[in-house]
């Protein structure tokens, strides 16, 4: 109930205006946003790194609706690569297709994300391509293939537990030697799409993790990269202990070496499980947002965990 609630919310443009003119909104943010600026996210990157712990960057944007709001995107996005390279950071990027143009128009969205993986190609980096709602899942998943295609096999992309298709998806992208972060899902999907229940979600993902484990061991995939930006081919994005455990025993049955499978979290979300995580040899990578187009991303986070909101309206309360 509360979770679709905050996912509508995400969505309403009335609930933008009054959460994102509190006076107080930034500092319930920051707990899961870096800041506003590169140098901020940056900046989380040195600490995380000084941890162990590898970064992917996001520079919050999503639903962009004018081809110029899509190519300010894109540079954006060029800047964080750029960013990265400069500070030597261990970091590559999280995109998603509809802050780039999808919206728009697939042929913008393919040129603008053309532009990117090339320009990370040339600083030998990686690109993460984010799932959204399952109204893009195929488009999605056809644009990455299309810029694979073109010769480009530095990025990756995202897939989602909840999704009824998703099985069937990562039997295909393993077999591509796609890198894959499989994540539960974020958004509120039908039935007919998706698991209603969360047991079934929790369900698919341990099964999907174990296709991704066997799979990287089938086709013998990298281990991650020395500079922490390739990632290996399966990424568990989760802070479900028991989805860790078992992705864990999967991988020691399987005889996944600890470095060809990394697991990856939120800012801001379990710090003490992804240093545990660290401290046991484990790749780690933090997903680092920051920009000021934090209020979909924050409002997902809310949806995810009821406590949050009593944490919010606590902040509130004590103004
Ligand atoms: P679950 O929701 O069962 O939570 C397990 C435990 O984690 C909770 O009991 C709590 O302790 C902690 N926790 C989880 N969420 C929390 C929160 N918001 N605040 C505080 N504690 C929290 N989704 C998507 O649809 N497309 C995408 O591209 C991505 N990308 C992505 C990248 C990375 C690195 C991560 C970790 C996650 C995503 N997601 C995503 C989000 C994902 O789909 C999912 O919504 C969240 O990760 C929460 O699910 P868990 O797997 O953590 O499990």
């Amino acid at each position: 109930m509360l979770r679709s609630f905050f996912i509508y919310l995400s969505k309403a443009a009335w609930a933008r205006k009054i959460v994102t003119g509190w006076s107080f909104a930034w500092r319930m943010v920051s707990r899961f946003v870096s800041g506003e600026k590169l140098e901020d996210a940056i900046q989380a990157a040195q600490t995380m790194n000084a941890k162990g712990i590898n970064v992917s960057l996001d520079h919050l944007g999503e639903q962009t609706t004018t081809p110029e709001q899509a190519r300010q995107s894109t540079g954006d996005i060029i800047a964080a690569l750029d960013g990265i390279q400069k500070s030597g950071v261990r970091a590559n990027v999280s995109i998603k297709l509809s802050q780039i143009g999808l919206v728009i128009d697939p042929a913008l969205c393919i040129e603008n994300l053309t532009a990117i993986v090339s320009h990370a190609r040339q600083l030998n980096n990686f690109v993460r391509v984010d799932m959204e709602d399952s109204t893009v899942t195929q488009v999605t998943i056809d644009l990455v293939r299309q810029v694979r295609a073109k010769g480009f096999d530095n990025v990756g992309i995202v897939i989602q537990s909840y999704l009824y298709r998703s099985e069937d998806d990562v039997r295909k992208l393993v077999d591509e030697c796609v890198f894959v972060r499989l994540c539960k899902g974020a958004y509120k999907e039908p039935a007919s799409v998706a698991f209603p229940r969360k047991k079934d979600v929790d369900k698919s993902y341990d099964r999907l993790a174990q296709i991704l484990i066997e799979g990287a061991v089938k086709h013998s995939c990298p281990k991650v990269s020395p500079d922490g930006r390739f990632p290996p081919l399966p990424g568990l994005a989760t802070h479900d202990v028991r989805r860790i455990e078992q992705a864990k025993v999967a991988a020691k049955e399987a005889s996944l070496p600890k470095e060809a499978m990394e697991f990856q979290m939120l800012y801001g979300i379990r710090r003490d499980l992804q240093e545990q995580l660290a401290a046991e040899g484990y790749p780690v990578r933090v997903y680092v947002p920051y920009g000021t187009e934090w209020y979909p991303y924050f409002m997902r986070r809310l949806a995810e965990r009821p406590a949050n909101v009593w944490f919010i309206l606590s902040n509130f309360f004590r103004r």
